[in-house]
Order: C-alpha cells, then sequence, then structure tokens
C-alpha cells in the first residue's frame, strides 16, 4: 500500500480530499461513514460486484475502498451521455443494487446519524415507508462505465432509507434529467426528458404504484431539499455554501417548476 503517490480524483461535487493511491480511494469519513461501511459489507456479502469493497480505515484516519477501473462521465459531459442505452443500463444496475439491499437491517445508530433535520417550514417527506437502504445520489459522476455498460456505482455518502420510486426520482433527477434546458449540461439539453423518464422506470422495473407517485414524489423531494441544502449552506462545508452561492436553491425552485408544467406529460408517458 505504501509507495504509491496521492493522486487527487476532482470531478465528484462536494467530497474534498478524494484520491487515489494504487488501486484503493482514500476518502474522508463522517458521521455518515457508520452505515456506508456496513452497506459496504453488506453487498460484499451479497457478492453484488458493482460497488467499491470497503478495506478499512488508514492511518490518516480515511476510508478505504478498492478503485473500480472503467469510465466516469465527469464535466464537461460526454456527448454520450444522451445515449438511451447509457441510461437504461444505469437504472438495471441500479435495480440490481436495490434488490441486493433489501434485507439489510442498519443499526438505529446508523440511521440516526443519517436522519434529515426536519426543518421549519420544510414540507414532510412523502409517506411510503422505507424499502430500502438507498444509495441517492445517483449522478454520471458516481458511476462506472465499461464497454458502454454501468458497471459500478461509487460514492455512497447519501445512502439512506429510501423507496424504490426515491431511487428511480433520483437518478432521473440526474439523468433524464428533472430541470429546464437553462440548468442542464450542454450534453443533455436537447434531450427529451419526458420520454427518459420512461425508459429509466422500465429498465428498473418500476411498478404501477411506483410510476403514479412518480410526479408528487419528485417535486416533495425537490421541496426537501431545497430547505435540506440551504441548511447545509450555512453548517456544512465548504462545498455545500459554494453550490449554494452558485444559485442551486433558485434552480430546485425551477426543478418545481419544470415538474409541475410537464407532470401530466410524465405521469402519462409513465403509465401510458
Ligand atoms: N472507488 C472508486 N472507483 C473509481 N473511481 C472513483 C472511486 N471513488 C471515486 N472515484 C472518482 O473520484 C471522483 C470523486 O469521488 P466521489 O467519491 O464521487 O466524491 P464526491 O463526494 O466528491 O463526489 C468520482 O467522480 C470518480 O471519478
Ligand atoms: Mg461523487
Amino acid at each position: 500500500m505504501t509507495g504509491h503517490p496521492e493522486i487527487p480524483l476532482p470531478g465528484g461535487d462536494v467530497t474534498e480530499g478524494v484520491v487515489r493511491v494504487g488501486d484503493t480511494v482514500r476518502r474522508p469519513t463522517g458521521p455518515h461513514s457508520p452505515l456506508v461501511h456496513a452497506v459496504l459489507q453488506h453487498l460484499e456479502a451479497q457478492g453484488f460486484d458493482g460497488a467499491p469493497r470497503f478495506l478499512g480505515i488508514d492511518e490518516k484516519g480515511r476510508e478505504v475502498l478498492t478503485f473500480l477501473e472503467g469510465e466516469v462521465p465527469g464535466r464537461p459531459h460526454p456527448a454520450w451521455l444522451t445515449d438511451p442505452g447509457r441510461l437504461a443500463s444505469t437504472a438495471r444496475l441500479l435495480r440490481r443494487l436495490d434488490d441486493a439491499m433489501v434485507g439489510f437491517t442498519p443499526s438505529p445508530a446508523m440511521l440516526a446519524a443519517v436522519a434529515p433535520p426536519e426543518l421549519p417550514g420544510m414540507p414532510p417527506a412523502p409517506d411510503a415507508p422505507a424499502e430500502l437502504i438507498g444509495h441517492m445520489d445517483i449522478t454520471p459522476e458516481n458511476t462506472v462505465f465499461r464497454g458502454g455498460e454501468a458497471a459500478g456505482l461509487i460514492d455512497f455518502d447519501l445512502a439512506k432509507p429510501a423507496t424504490r420510486l426515491d431511487e428511480v426520482t433520483n437518478l432521473c433527477l440526474h439523468w433524464a434529467p428533472l430541470a429546464p434546458q437553462r440548468d442542464r449540461s450542454p450534453a443533455l439539453r436537447r434531450a427529451d426528458a419526458v420520454v427518459r423518464i420512461r425508459l429509466a422506470a422500465d429498465a428498473y422495473g418500476l411498478d404501477d404504484a411506483g410510476r403514479a407517485q412518480f410526479v408528487p414524489t419528485a417535486i416533495r423531494r425537490a421541496e426537501r431539499s431545497w430547505h435540506l441544502m440551504r441548511e447545509r449552506a450555512e453548517t456544512a462545508g465548504s462545498g455545500w455554501r459554494r453550490m449554494w452561492e452558485d444559485g442551486v436553491g433558485d434552480q430546485i425552485r425551477r426543478r418545481v417548476a419544470w415538474l409541475e408544467a410537464e407532470g401530466e406529460r410524465i405521469t402519462a408517458e409513465l403509465l401510458g
């Protein structure tokens, strides 16, 4: 393990100090880390091959993970991000991940550490009970491709209790995406997001009950994230503050407006 240089791994959103050392990745830990480590160990025990292995804590107190070989779409996003096959393949990998997570029961302390604060003015979470511990940060930058197929999901820092619908909504948020054109990366600007939502739901195998709740759930999650992001900008690290200063709050408001405007079309496409 020693003797390898530390190569910075930028391209993520918020975590400072992510480095590659040989065939490992070193990342800072936080209150969420006991849950993440238990999740990765559960996935290993299940034989799920699409996530890094947790190898322990290094001499600097960082988590040590296996480096997954492959191609991770960074920013600016590559043009192939719009390829329907890439999205379908990511949705199928997410389905395999979620299926592997069923039956994993974290300790109450692990869950308490990731429970979102209920902030004044924040609407309640959708009332569907959690079905599993979800990844909940399924961005292109957290997806490893091999031979054009999604082979791995990394960065489990936002893992938390979720429904399958929450997972598909989160995938679509980043990959459809759930945003007006002005807020999309150039690669996805002209994509038909509504058609891509249907594609993602089909490839994942989302049931009709989930499809019927997609739009209200996406709106509610967006409204809650506005409050949560603002609070994180005030209390957490510089990455969160920078995102807020860059206007992520207004972007979330435009997402809600986009979902309200496209809602009927989305639901019709999902259930048609
Ligand atoms: N285990 C891994 N295997 C391969 N690449 C990784 C791994 N972990 C991180 N990376 C690369 O480093 C980037 C940032 O790491 P990530 O864990 O996503 O941190 P952040 O919280 O900043 O998003 C990723 O987008 C990816 O390109
Ligand atoms: Mg990341």
